[in-house]
């Protein structure tokens, strides 16, 4: 084992925790880390250059010198501000609210043990901290954290077939692209993302819709197996068999509250090419399409091969639809997509191809850099409700419509019965929903811009579309208060979503495995188990 000597300022009479008496500097001497001098006075080599009397006053910030620090020392892969690593780190967010965000370090992680020395350490220094997979969540502070450590997963970019071939390991650092395009060699896929540069954790943590998700369910219901770093620093695997099957329960939807998962063992399913791809109708095409919509809600189980995204868009000064259709195996336009076929379109980009070819197509349509936000609601499926939700979403939109760069997409997905009916597997997921609620549509805001002093005009809109949406559905009895992870903001309060019975359980689970609160008070970015992550109201 590798043993390893820490050197801590010294820092007299300092509690060494605020509510937290988990023995931290054992845990750390478990992995050979001897962390024994922290607080207690001896060798200022860490901090070599500063002047101690000046931070003695205990603070994040101390903590983070002493952590990042420990980290350098011990594995070398910390990034400081203004370095190349660091800048290079701050680019790899998608959203420029992500970017702007400055940590005090960068650490890229290369094992689960190199993980959970990093959470002890912030556990023993109340450094708080941060966890990035793809990175493609939107708003500030979800996988990146100002004055704290964020710890970057890319190089836990394991992609391994079991020998069975019936499960596929999955580090996190994976996009879906690396990871599809790795299993295509064997006509194997997983259920995950429908984007290239989309991560494996973020969205397999909150949900994870896939164009497979008709026949197989959710990402999240297809997990055979999560490899988990807990808040005391164990790893350990958790899965529907073994002991932690409460612990499996809550990582399907859960989000960043239970642990760190370093790796993801994934079910895979024969998939060879399919047939998807994009047409564009103009907006006067606007009541067939929604038609065609609420038609294939009711059809689906027909055909659970089928998937559809609908989204209306506005370029070049007029609303467009971009309509997404894909179909499991290599056969153009399936009889389920009849309608969209006959309804006149301007562009048709559907073919036969890969499954990662077409997560490359829908990469180009989602470029990275902007201001973004994401939003979301859910509904019961019914036509006067989506005429009525496409109607707001326009009137409001046209209230900012000269924001620079403005790219305001409304996108309709329809949650069909057959998703629902699989997230029952294996015990049952998180979310909430039933089969016999379904099905229902679920609705995602995604608007990007560029100038920062048009935040705040952008995210009230899109407030007030969810809100009066919400507001309409309700007075016609089909609200659903069901929020999606992947797509909500950060004045979306999700696990409390979840409906009572769930969230009282992820509320208990949390508390076993992580009594002292280190995901909710030393993570605090994203959907906390109690609150939306900036607060109700935007400011
Ligand atoms: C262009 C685009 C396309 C999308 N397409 C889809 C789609 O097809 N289907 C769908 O369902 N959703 C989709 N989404 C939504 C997507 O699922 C979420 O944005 C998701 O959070 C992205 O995951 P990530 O790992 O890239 O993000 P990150 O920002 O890295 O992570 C998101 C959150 O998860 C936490 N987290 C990540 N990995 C771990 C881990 N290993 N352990 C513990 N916590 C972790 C992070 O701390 C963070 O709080 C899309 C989003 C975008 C922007
Ligand atoms: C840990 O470090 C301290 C201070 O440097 C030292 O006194 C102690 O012997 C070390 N413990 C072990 C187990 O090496
Ligand atoms: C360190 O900071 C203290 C308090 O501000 C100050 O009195 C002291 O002179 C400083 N020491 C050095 C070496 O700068
Ligand atoms: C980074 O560089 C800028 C410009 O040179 C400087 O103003 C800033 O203080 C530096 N930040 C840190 C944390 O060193
Ligand atoms: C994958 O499927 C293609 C087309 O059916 C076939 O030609 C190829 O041999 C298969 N590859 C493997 C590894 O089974
Ligand atoms: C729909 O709008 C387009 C573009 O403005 C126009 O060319 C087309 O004729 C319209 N179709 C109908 C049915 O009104
Ligand atoms: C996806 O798009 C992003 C941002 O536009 C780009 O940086 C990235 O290289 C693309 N990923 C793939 C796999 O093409
Ligand atoms: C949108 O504006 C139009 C024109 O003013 C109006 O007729 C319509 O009712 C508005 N839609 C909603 C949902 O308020
Ligand atoms: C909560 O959701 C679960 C499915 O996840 C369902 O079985 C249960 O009946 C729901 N409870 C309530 C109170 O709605
Ligand atoms: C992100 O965190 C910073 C610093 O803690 C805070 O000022 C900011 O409001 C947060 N942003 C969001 C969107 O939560």
């Amino acid at each position: 084992m590798r043993t390893y000597s820490l050197l801590f300022a010294a820092l007299v009479a300092l509690p060494l925790s605020v509510c937290d008496d988990f023995d931290a500097v054992a845990a750390l001497a478990s992995y050979g880390v001897n962390a024994s001098n922290y607080g207690n006075g001896g060798q200022t080599a860490i901090l070599t250059g500063q002047n101690v009397s000046q931070i003695v006053a205990r603070s994040d910030a101390l903590g983070c010198v002493y952590s990042c620090a420990s980290l350098a020392l011990l594995f070398g892969s910390v990034a400081y501000p203004n370095s190349t690593t660091y800048n290079l780190e701050e680019a790899g967010y998608w959203s420029a609210q992500q970017s702007e965000v400055e940590p005090y370090c960068v650490y890229q992680p290369s094992s689960s043990t190199d993980v959970a020395i990093a959470i002890l350490l912030s556990r023993l220094t109340e450094c708080p901290f941060a966890i990035k997979s793809g990175g493609h969540a939107a708003f500030a502070n979800a996988s990146n954290i100002e004055g704290g450590i964020t710890i970057n997963l890319a190089k836990l970019n394991v992609i391994e077939l079991s020998a069975d071939k019936t499960y596929a390991s999955i580090g996190p650092g994976n996009t879906w692209y690396d990871v599809y395009s790795d299993l295509e060699d064997y006509n194997l896929t997983t259920i995950g993302g429908r984007v290239a540069a989309i991560g494996v954790g973020g969205l397999t943590l909150g949900g994870g819709i896939s164009f497979f998700s008709g026949n197989y369910g959710w990402a999240c219901d297809n997990v055979y197996n999560y490899e988990v770093v807990t808040a005391d620093g164990l790893i350990i695997d958790v899965n529907y068999e073994g002991s932690y099957s409460d612990l499996y329960y809550a990582l399907r939807g859960g989000g960043n509250n239970f642990g760190i998962v370093t790796r993801f063992d994934l079910y895979t399913y024969s998939q060879g090419l399919m047939w998807g791809g994009s047409r564009v109708y103009y907006i006067n095409e606007s009541t067939p399409i929604l038609n065609a919509i609420v038609e294939f809600s009711n059809n689906a189980p027909s055909d659970p091969n089928a998937a559809l995204i609908v989204a209306y868009a506005y370029a070049e000064g007029m609303y467009l639809i971009a309509v997404d259709l894909e179909y499991d195996l290599p056969e153009a336009n399936p009889t389920i997509f009849e309608d969209f076929e006959t309804i006149p379109h301007i562009t048709d980009t559907t073919a036969v191809q890969s499954l990662s070819e077409i997560t490359l197509e829908f990469n180009e349509s989602n470029p990275g850099g902007y201001r973004e936000t994401y939003w979301t609601a859910t509904y019961q499926v019914d036509l006067d409700l989506l005429q009525y939700m496409v109607s707001e979403y326009q009137n409001q939109t046209n209230t900012i419509i000269t924001a620079a760069d403005l790219e305001p997409s409304f996108v309709l997905q329809i949650i069909t019965t057959d998703q629902l009916s699989h997230m029952t597997k294996y015990g049952g997921n998180a979310l909430g929903l039933t089969e016999a609620e379904g099905p229902l549509i679920l609705l995602n805001l995604a608007y990007w811009w560029s100038d920062p002093a048009d935040d705040e005009a952008v995210l009230q809109v899109c407030q007030n579309i969810v809100d009066n949406t919400e507001a309409y559905a309700k007075t016609k009895g089909l609200a659903n208060e069901y929020l999606y992870m992947n797509y909500a903001s950060q004045y979306q309060d999700v696990v409390p979503s979840y409906n009572t019975t769930n969230h009282a359980k992820l509320v208990s689970i949390a508390e076993k495995y992580d009594p002292a609160g280190v995901f909710q008070r030393l993570q605090p970015g994203y959907f906390k188990l109690n609150s939306a992550p900036a607060g109700s109201t935007i400011s």
